[in-house]
């Protein structure tokens, strides 16, 4: 038996803009998945026959193993899934870990980069985020040019993603999930689309871009206040490129006097919001009352891990 857990995932400022190449931050968070694999006669997932389907980072996972010998897997999560709160990444590079030499050390570049693959074939197009935040931990700033700081870089077509590790103080954030489940990939094409007709979508990408940079020096320097207010510039802008829901911006509204800012996460289109504050019991209590599922995480620096039950 082999077992390994990775961290879920938010990203602060730069979701869908970073797959055009432009800056991000994110960072990895307080809950985790954990993939434990023992030899099987045929590939289940949970005592369930794999189905293609219903679980395709798995099953594209599986192809970096050796197809001679299937697996039995038995997955563990307390990362929602389909909420921004990176349950495919995490699930993923998980089994990427499993299926590597047991006794070898980790290879994280190598597992960060066979994630960003499998994420890549699944969703037709993505960028590296996810799958080097949850491998890494802590948190990741993605950068067109190479940095202080640096991790590795990755290439994909005329895009290249210079990969940091960038120290953040503790933040508290309160994730807010509409519990409506938006598949990333059409999400990530439909701004594609937006883009390739519309001049003004492709600024605003830039100006998201920018806005993680500006998200980024404003949080080392502990001005949450910019923070917040860069916050609510990107919800702006994601919503213009068609990736918001009427009940992110009820939950996001609802936080606002609690809150030094709110914006969606992730893919959008339902999924999830944060708040950054400290006054998460107040933000918590804002989201039900609101109609979302709250949840109060912190940030994680322990990226994936081997051998540990989550
Ligand atoms: O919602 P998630 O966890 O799948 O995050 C998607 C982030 C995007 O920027 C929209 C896509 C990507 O691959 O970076």
């Amino acid at each position: 038996m082999v077992a390994a857990s990775a961290p879920g995932k938010l990203i602060l400022f730069g979701e869908h803009a970073v797959v055009f190449g432009e800056p991000a931050l994110s960072v990895a968070v307080s809950r985790r998945t954990a993939v434990h694999c023992r030899p099987g006669e045929r590939a289940t997932v949970n005592d369930e026959p794999l189905d293609p389907g219903r679980h395709p980072y798995l099953a594209v996972a599986l192809r970096w193993g050796d197809p001679t010998r299937p697996l039995a897997l038995e997955i563990e999560s307390d990362i929602p899934v389909a909420s921004g709160m990176g349950s495919s990444a995490a699930v993923t590079v998980a089994l990427l870990a499993c299926l590597g030499n047991p006794r070898g050390p980790l290879d994280r570049e190598t597992l960060a980069r066979g994630g960003f693959e499998v994420e890549h074939e699944v969703q037709g197009r993505a960028s590296p985020i996810d799958t080097t935040t949850v491998t890494e931990g802590g948190g990741i700033l993605l950068l067109p040019e190479p940095e202080e700081g640096l991790l590795w870089t990755i290439r994909r077509d005329d895009r290249v993603w210079h990969l940091h590790r960038c120290d953040l103080p503790p933040l508290t954030l309160v994730v807010g999930s509409t519990g409506i489940e938006a598949a990333t990939g059409p999400l990530v094409a439909s701004v594609q689309a937006r883009v390739d007709r519309d001049p003004s979508a492709r600024e605003a990408v830039a100006r998201i871009g920018a806005i993680a940079l500006e998200g980024r020096e404003a949080l080392v320097h502990g001005d949450v206040a910019r923070a917040g207010a860069l916050m609510a510039e990107n919800h702006a802008l994601l919503n213009g490129l068609g990736v918001g829901h009427p009940l992110l911006d009820k939950l996001v509204e609802a936080c606002r006097p609690h809150a030094y800012g709110a914006k969606l996460t992730g893919a959008g289109g339902g999924g999830s919001m944060i708040a950054l504050t400290d006054e998460p019991r107040r933000v918590t209590a804002a989201i039900q009352a609101a109609g979302g599922t709250p949840y109060m995480v912190s940030t994680e620096p322990r990226g994936v891990v081997r051998n540990a039950r989550a």
